[in-house]
C-alpha cells in the first residue's frame, strides 16, 4: 500500500499532464482553424481575382456542348451563329484581346415557327430585315449559357423575336479577360449589329446576373444618346456586394475588422460589382421588374430596393415608368420559373404598350 501511493500520486500528475497536453492540442487546432478560416482565407481571397472572378462567373461549371445541334437541345426555329465584336475602345497595348466572337441563338417568333418546316433552309437574316417582330435581347444569368433559358424563350418568342448571345468566356464564346467593363462593352457592341440590321424596336431582357449586364449597357447606351424600347429584369438586385454581404457564408464573415477590405471591397475595385442601383438612374425607358418572394439565389428584398431606388430618382415623364411583379411564395417560381407564370404573357403584353405610347410621347 505505501508502496504504490507514489505510483498513483505519479499516474494522476500524468493524468494531469495527458489532460492538460489535450486541451492545450485542441486550442492549437481551433486557434489553427481560425487563422485557416478567418485570417487566410479572406487573405488569399483578397488578392486572388482568379477566385473572385470564377465565383462570380462560374462558366466553366457549364457542360460544353455542341450549340449548332438545336434540336437535340430541346428547340425548334433557332439558328445558332457568331458575332465577331471589334472593341475599339481597348488601348492596342494592352494585353486584352480586342476582337471577341461570340456565339448567337437568332430565336424565331412563335408566329414564323409554326409555318416553318423542319430542317428546311430558312432565311433568317431576311426576318431580321423585314422589322415585323421587336427583337429582344436576351441577357442570361451567371450560371448558364445561351441554351439556359430555353423554357422562357418559349414564352417570349409569342412576342419577340428573340438574340440570346453569350457573354465572353461562357459557352463556345472567345475565352477572353471577363470583367464587368468588357463584358457589358461587348454587348454595346451587339447592340449595335443588331441596330445595324434591322428598323424593329429593342427590348431587353436580363436574366440574374444579366440583370447587371443591362442596366449598366443601357446607361452605356445613353452615353451615345442610344435607347431602347424597354427592360425587363428578371430577379435583378441592386449590386453583387449588396448580395453578398447578406450571403449565409459570407455573413459568418462579417464580424471581422478586415471583413470588408478582403471580402467585399476587391470585388468592387477588379469591376465584378455590377452596380445595378447605381446603372438604373441612368435607364431612359421603361423597365418592368420580375421576381418571386422565394427567391433563394437573390432574395426579393434586394428588387424592391432598387425598385424603390428607381422610383423615387426616375424621372418618370422623360425616363418612363417602372412596374413591378412580385410573385407570391407559394407558387414556388423560386429564381429560375417566372416563366411559368400565366400571367406573364399578359404583363408583356401591358409593357409593351405601354412602351409604345411613352415611345410616342417622348418623340
Ligand atoms: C454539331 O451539330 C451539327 C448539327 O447537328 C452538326 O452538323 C455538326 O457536325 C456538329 N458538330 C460537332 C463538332 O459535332
Ligand atoms: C478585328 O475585327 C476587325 C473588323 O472585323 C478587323 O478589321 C480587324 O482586323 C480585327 N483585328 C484583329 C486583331 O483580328
Ligand atoms: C410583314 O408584315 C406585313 C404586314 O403584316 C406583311 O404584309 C409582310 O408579308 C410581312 N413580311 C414578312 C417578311 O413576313
Ligand atoms: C447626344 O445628344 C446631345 C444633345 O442632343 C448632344 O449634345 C451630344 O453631343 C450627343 N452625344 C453624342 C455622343 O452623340
Ligand atoms: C406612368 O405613370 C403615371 C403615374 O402613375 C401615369 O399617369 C402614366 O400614364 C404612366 N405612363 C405610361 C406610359 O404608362
Amino acid at each position: 500500500m505505501h508502496q504504490k501511493l507514489p505510483m498513483r500520486n505519479k499516474s494522476r500528475s500524468c493524468c494531469t499532464k495527458c489532460l492538460l497536453g489535450t486541451l492545450l492540442y485542441v486550442f492549437v487546432l481551433v486557434l489553427l482553424l481560425f487563422v485557416i478560416v478567418f485570417v487566410i482565407i479572406p487573405v488569399v481571397f483578397k488578392y486572388s481575382i482568379g477566385i473572385q472572378r470564377n465565383i462570380i462567373f462560374p462558366s466553366w461549371l457549364i457542360q460544353p456542348k455542341n450549340y449548332s445541334d438545336i434540336e437535340a437541345l430541346g428547340i425548334k426555329g433557332v439558328q445558332n451563329f457568331y458575332v465577331t465584336v471589334d472593341r475599339e475602345d481597348i488601348p492596342s497595348h494592352t494585353s486584352v484581346e480586342k476582337n471577341v466572337t461570340l456565339g448567337v441563338w437568332q430565336i424565331l417568333p412563335y408566329e414564323i415557327l409554326s409555318e416553318l418546316i423542319d430542317n428546311e433552309e430558312y432565311n433568317y437574316e431576311g426576318v431580321l430585315n423585314n422589322g415585323n417582330y421587336s427583337i429582344l435581347m436576351y441577357l442570361h444569368g451567371n450560371g448558364m449559357d445561351r441554351t439556359g433559358g430555353i423554357e422562357t424563350y418559349e414564352v417570349l418568342r409569342k412576342q419577340f423575336h428573340i438574340f440570346a448571345v453569350d457573354y465572353r468566356g461562357y459557352g463556345d464564346s472567345s475565352m477572353a479577360e471577363m470583367t464587368e467593363t468588357h463584358i457589358v462593352e461587348d454587348m454595346v457592341q451587339f447592340y449595335k449589329w443588331l441596330m445595324k440590321r434591322t428598323n424593329s424596336k429593342i427590348f431587353i431582357w436580363g436574366h440574374s446576373l444579366g440583370t447587371g449586364v443591362g442596366t449598366h449597357l443601357l446607361a452605356n447606351l445613353k452615353k451615345e444618346n442610344i435607347s431602347s424600347m424597354g427592360l425587363i429584369l428578371e430577379t435583378p438586385f441592386t449590386s453583387v456586394t449588396d448580395v453578398m454581404i447578406t450571403h449565409p457564408i459570407i455573413k459568418v464573415f462579417s464580424f471581422l475588422p478586415w471583413f470588408r477590405t478582403t471580402l467585399i471591397d476587391p470585388m468592387v475595385s477588379n469591376d465584378f460589382n455590377f452596380e445595378s442601383k447605381k446603372y438604373i438612374l441612368d435607364v431612359d425607358c421603361p423597365i418592368m421588374i420580375l421576381h418571386a418572394k422565394d427567391d433563394t439565389i437573390i432574395p426579393h428584398k434586394f428588387a424592391t430596393e432598387l425598385y424603390n431606388i428607381a422610383v423615387n430618382n426616375r424621372n418618370g415623364d422623360y425616363q418612363g415608368n417602372i412596374t413591378y411583379h412580385l410573385f407570391d411564395a407559394g407558387r414556388g417560381y423560386d429564381h429560375f420559373f417566372i416563366y411559368r407564370a400565366p400571367e406573364l404573357p399578359n404583363y408583356i403584353d401591358n409593357f409593351v404598350t405601354e412602351c409604345e405610347i411613352f415611345e410616342k410621347k417622348i418623340q
